[in-house]
């Protein structure tokens, strides 16, 4: 694909991002995951990881206020949701959802995580991503190594047959990263979205029905 045909196929998410009213067009890379794999199926208690400035807040909302009407008849309906997004950058608020500043791998998260959910969690989301500071083999590694928090927070706090969406970088120890993510779950699925740049090295990696 030329490099000019890639521009206009980014600027065209772009301007769909605008007109829906979401913060960045990443919110498409999340709606793509859910019309997939359906990671949303019976989610209330949401925890979001590296949320500024917002879009998945506002996709995950919106999917949860629908599963309150979807599942209201059924036997595992709800009262309610529970939404927290956490970012070392402020986030302008978003309705009903918990907003916390904070670095997601520090101890101390562990109790807003407490306090705020009563039960364990549906789904855990994270398209947080270091910041890059240039050389791209320490990126890539730093990057895996948050993915390693992450799956800390997965194995304490996500719930049996919960979900996952998680980003990481391609390259060096990707491979042990997913093998590790493999055990925790049944199935592990891994996407480049298709809103995702195309030179960028970002994949998603989806785990679904924790054991
Ligand atoms: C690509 S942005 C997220 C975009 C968001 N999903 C949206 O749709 O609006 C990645 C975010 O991860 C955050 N982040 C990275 N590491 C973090 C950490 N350890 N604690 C909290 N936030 C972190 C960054 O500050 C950045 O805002």
């Amino acid at each position: 694909m030329s490099d000019n045909h890639h521009f206009h196929k980014k600027e065209a998410y772009y301007k769909r991002a605008k007109n829906n009213g979401y913060r960045a067009r990443s919110a498409y890379k999340l709606l793509d995951i859910q019309k997939r794999y359906n990671i949303f199926k019976r989610a209330f208690c949401i925890l979001d990881l590296g949320s500024a400035p917002g879009s998945w807040l506002q996709v995950a909302k919106k999917i949860a206020e629908d599963n309150l009407e979807k599942y209201k008849d059924q036997y595992y309906h709800r009262e309610d949701y529970k939404i927290m997004g956490v970012d070392i950058k402020s986030i302008t608020p978003v309705e009903n959802v918990k907003i916390i500043k904070m670095d997601f791998t520090k101890p101390e998260f562990n109790n807003e995580i407490e306090s705020f959910f009563q039960d364990k969690l549906d789904l855990i989301l994270s398209d947080a991503s270091i910041s890059k500071i240039g050389n791209k083999f320490t990126d890539q590694l730093r990057q895996i190594n948050l993915c390693y928090d992450i799956l800390t927070l997965v194995q304490k706090y996500l719930k049996y047959k919960g979900n996952l969406v998680m980003k990481a970088f391609q390259g060096s120890d990707f491979d042990k990263l997913t093998k590790n993510i493999k055990t925790e779950f049944k199935i592990l699925k891994i996407l480049k979205p298709q809103s995702s740049k195309k030179k960028s090295n970002e994949i998603y990696l989806i785990g679904l029905q924790k054991k």
